[in-house]
């Protein structure tokens, strides 16, 4: 037992030796939690997701809706994704792809219309915001028009520039708008099927306010040289 002297003096120093423990505790909570987070974002963005698309994800995830604990971002994250080394998805595809849209909605971003003929079956319309390649609307679009245009082009290689199923032949009368492909792109374009003066790669046709009306065809195959890369 400490002597009566002492012991408002120990009261003290107990007192203040407990809050420290507590703030203590509390700092590493929220560092942990910063960690978690931080984590969550490395992955979307291991994922492909942009930036702002990743932390407009993170944001979306704190309404209470989700009822996130903190410590616990990352983990969601993960299950939203789920099997997605094999092209699959729990629901995060669609989160990503709504925040995306709002922020470009926000941002005040041209939506751009364009047209499709298959080479066989009626035309289509189609549309994407500005700043998207006529990929990107095959494989992340909404309407309906999109959904039509990802039965026509594969695009196997996520845009790279290694497969050419992404082939479409710009009306002559939009070429000089969309402008000639880049020398790598046309290596590509020369292995392709049946390419044409106007053939250009979908992945590569990136849309424009003044490429407002295009018109594309998508030829009657695809040459899918993907396939041959001798992966190793
Ligand atoms: S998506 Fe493969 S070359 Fe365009």
């Amino acid at each position: 037992m400490p002597p009566s002297s002492l012991r408002p003096l120990l009261g003290r120093t107990t007192l203040r030796t407990s809050l420290a423990g507590l703030q203590h505790i509390a700092v590493r909570r929220r560092c942990s939690a910063a960690d978690d987070v931080q984590r969550a974002r490395d992955f979307l963005r291991e994922l492909g997701y942009s930036s702002e698309v990743s932390d407009g994800v993170l944001k979306a995830l704190e309404s209470p809706d989700w009822g996130l604990q903190p410590g616990q971002t990352h983990a969601l994250v993960v299950k939203l994704a789920g099997p997605w080394e094999i092209g699959g998805d729990a629901g995060l595809k669609g989160l990503a792809k709504a925040v995306e849209r709002e922020q470009l909605e926000r941002a005040g971003t041209h939506m751009v219309s364009f047209r499709v003929h298959p080479s066989s079956g009626a035309p289509f319309k189609c549309s994407g915001f500005a700043g998207k390649t006529l990929r990107d609307i095959a494989e992340a679009g909404e309407d309906e028009g999109a959904q039509l245009l990802s039965e026509y082009l594969e695009c196997a290689c996520s845009g790279v520039m290694a497969c050419s199923t992404c082939h479409v032949y710009v009306h002559s009368s939009w070429f000089a708008a969309v402008g000639p492909p880049s020398e790598e792109e046309q290596d590509m374009l020369d292995l392709a099927f049946e390419p044409r003066r106007t053939s250009r790669l979908g992945c590569q046709i990136v849309l424009r306010p003044e490429l407002e009306g295009l018109v594309v065809a998508v030829p009657s195959q695809a040459n899918n040289l993907f396939d041959h890369i001798p992966f190793e």
